[in-house]
């Protein structure tokens, strides 16, 4: 891997940098990358100091801006002699699409780059293999949250995202983990699980961090065409012109044609959801979201706004 060399003096560095090469000289450990659960457990029995708070936060890596704010809010929640733990992990089996695992981004050692800058204490980016027995019988299903959205459009996905984050709050036994409101309803449900099975994790929400033209930073991005990059603000500019409507008719035929207005884009879902239930609603009485999953080609960009 890079071998990042601290410096809180170089002119280049980013503020965040800074804070992470004064805490490395205060503190002294380097970061740390386990592979496997059971190295992650040893790691954090060995490096815990009393009453210090351990915060995760998962990813499936390819590793951007957006995921770094994470980070940051783990940080602070974590405190200075905290345990800030970060899990890099495609996770196969929230992957409904074979041809979508394959092709997402794999950029282990930029990743890791990035999240010693960070002051990243411990990285675990397991092997599949070691994730999940062959003959794995037992999942986490929520059922009333996931039901629609990206839950209707990709059967078993959440069951995929429940069964993974739960085993990664156990594999970290953290006290809190940082989740982005770029994905509203992985949030939702992740929250619902915690609060129906009692796990003992607090869920920080982390606001969408977006590209100065608007687009909400994905790793999926990295995977559009020029052509697909440059027109793809536009999902986001829908959203808010929809926001702008009175009526949920109005809302929808609003986004609809920004979206459609482009030959290159393909309209999964777009959708007027309760806040609360995240169940269609044709009454956008407050608050409501208006929620978009958008392909550029085999590309699939979600994105929504509150209304
Ligand atoms: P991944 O897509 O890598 O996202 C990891 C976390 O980063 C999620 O909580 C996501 O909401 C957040 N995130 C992504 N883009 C963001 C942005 N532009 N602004 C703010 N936060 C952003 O989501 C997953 O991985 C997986 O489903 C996972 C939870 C790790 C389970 O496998």
């Amino acid at each position: 891997m890079s071998n990042i060399k601290w410096n809180a003096g170089n002119p280049g560095c980013a503020p965040d940098f800074a804070i992470a090469s004064a805490r490395r000289e205060e503190f002294g450990a380097a970061m740390k990358i386990v592979r496997t659960g059971d190295e992650l457990r040893n790691t954090l029995v060995e490096s815990m100091q009393p009453d210090s708070r351990r915060v995760l936060v998962p990813t499936m890596g390819a590793l951007h801006a957006g995921h770094m704010e994470l980070v940051k809010l783990a940080r602070q929640a974590a405190g200075i002699s905290g345990t800030v733990v970060v899990s890099i992990f495609v996770n196969p089996i929230q992957f409904d699409r074979p041809g979508d695992l394959k092709a997402y981004p794999r950029t282990l050692e930029a990743d890791l780059a990035k999240c010693e800058a960070a002051g990243v204490d411990v990285v675990f980016a397991p092997d599949e293999g070691t994730m999940y027995f062959p003959d794995r019988s037992v999942t986490v299903t929520e059922s009333l949250l996931s039901s629609g959205l990206c839950g209707a459009a990709r059967p078993g996905h959440f069951d995929g995202v429940c069964t993974v984050v739960l085993k990664l709050f156990l594999l970290s036994s953290c006290h809190a983990a940082v989740f982005g409101e770029k994905d509203l309803q992985q949030l939702a449900v992740i929250r619902r699980m915690v609060r129906d099975l009692d796990v003992p994790v607090e869920i920080i929400e982390c606001p969408t961090k977006r590209e100065v033209d608007g687009l909400a930073m994905s790793s999926r991005n990295a995977r559009l065409t020029a052509e697909q990059r440059a027109d793809a603000p536009r999902i986001h500019r829908a959203l808010m012109a929809a926001s702008k409507e009175h009526d949920a008719a109005a809302v929808l035929a609003t986004a609809r044609a920004e979206i459609e207005a482009s030959p290159l884009t393909r309209i999964d879902y777009l959708t007027l959801v309760d806040a609360e239930t995240l169940q269609e609603t044709t009454t956008p009485g407050h608050p409501a979201y208006l929620a978009a999953a958008v392909f550029y080609g085999e590309v699939r960009l979600i994105d929504h706004v509150e209304l």
